[in-house]
């Protein structure tokens, strides 16, 4: 067992399989660890498309299939393509805008890049221990208020709106709209929450930091009053994420283990020379 890196709080977890007997993984031990470190990457463990859902099976209840813009491989509904395209994708925790937010995101890497698209991980707990006592306070106190609109139905079955429910804690404005078939939501929560950690430290992780236009559903981002995020504090996540984040290249048949509520993740553009192969599994309830 090594460490990923001085960058995350209790460094991060790296399991070298090569030479171990796959068969005898310790499940149990793995939850643990993961638990504290909030990150595992296993190197060597070389699975294909029989074998990775029943490895991670091992830890999910259910899976999220909210990212249906993704195509499908290896004929399975939870294994999808990492985002198409090349561009540079800013840190994020997986659908932490919306109250389908996943436990656990698996990446399992089929083919590297050689020298591009490095994948970037940032550790929310470090980063909340890095911000000012006024940055603290400030999102300890105000929640963000995220404007969604979510495909649901086949559209224009009629040319009405009506109030919905969700039960989700921090719904508000819950409408169906049978014009366009989209459940339209304001969803409220903190920045800021605690972890499965065993001494339940806060983590930062949330959808701050990326461009809207990175997601269709998301159609506004403000403070629960309706204002805006003071620049100041956007000045000092950034920076402060910027400086907090460990970028790595994956290896051809890395898995990387990462709890969604804690890690935010991202990743470098990728030369248009260039193409690697990255697949990605959501854990929406996790039985860590
Ligand atoms: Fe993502």
């Amino acid at each position: 067992m090594n460490k990923i890196s001085d960058l995350f709080f209790n460094k991060g977890c790296l399991l070298n399989l090569k030479k171990e007997n796959k068969k005898k993984i310790n499940f149990s031990k793995i939850k643990e660890i993961f638990r504290s470190k909030g990150i595992i990457i296993f190197r060597n463990i070389n699975l294909n498309k029989n074998n990775l859902i029943s490895f991670t099976d091992n830890f999910s209840h259910s899976y999220a299939n909210d990212a249906a813009r993704r195509s499908k491989r290896f004929g399975s509904d939870f294994i999808r393509n990492v985002d198409s395209g090349n561009q540079k994708i800013d840190l994020h925790s997986e659908a932490s805008f919306s109250p389908s937010c996943p436990e656990i995101i698996w990446f399992y890497c089929v083919k590297p890049a050689k020298k591009s698209g490095k994948t970037l991980l940032c550790d929310g707990v470090s980063l909340w221990n890095s911000l000012n006592l006024e940055t603290k306070n400030f999102f300890l106190s105000n929640q963000i208020s995220y404007k969604l609109k979510i495909p649901y139905l086949e559209k224009k079955i009629k040319k009405s709106r009506k109030k919905w429910y969700l039960p989700y804690e921090g719904i508000n404005n819950c409408f169906v709209n049978f014009k366009t078939g989209e459940i339209e939501i304001d969803y409220n929560k903190y920045a800021v929450h605690k972890t499965i950690m065993p001494t339940r430290n806060l983590a930062f992780a949330n959808h701050l930091f990326i461009s809207l236009k990175s997601e269709p559903q998301l159609i506004r981002r403000t403070l629960r009053n309706n204002r805006r995020i003071p620049a100041k504090f956007l000045k000092e996540i950034y920076y402060k994420a910027e400086k907090n984040t460990y970028k790595i290249m994956l290896k051809k048949n890395d898995l990387i283990m990462i709890d969604n509520h804690r890690f935010m993740h991202g990743r470098e553009e990728i030369l248009k020379t260039e193409k690697r192969d990255i697949i990605n599994i959501q854990t929406l309830s996790s039985n860590i």
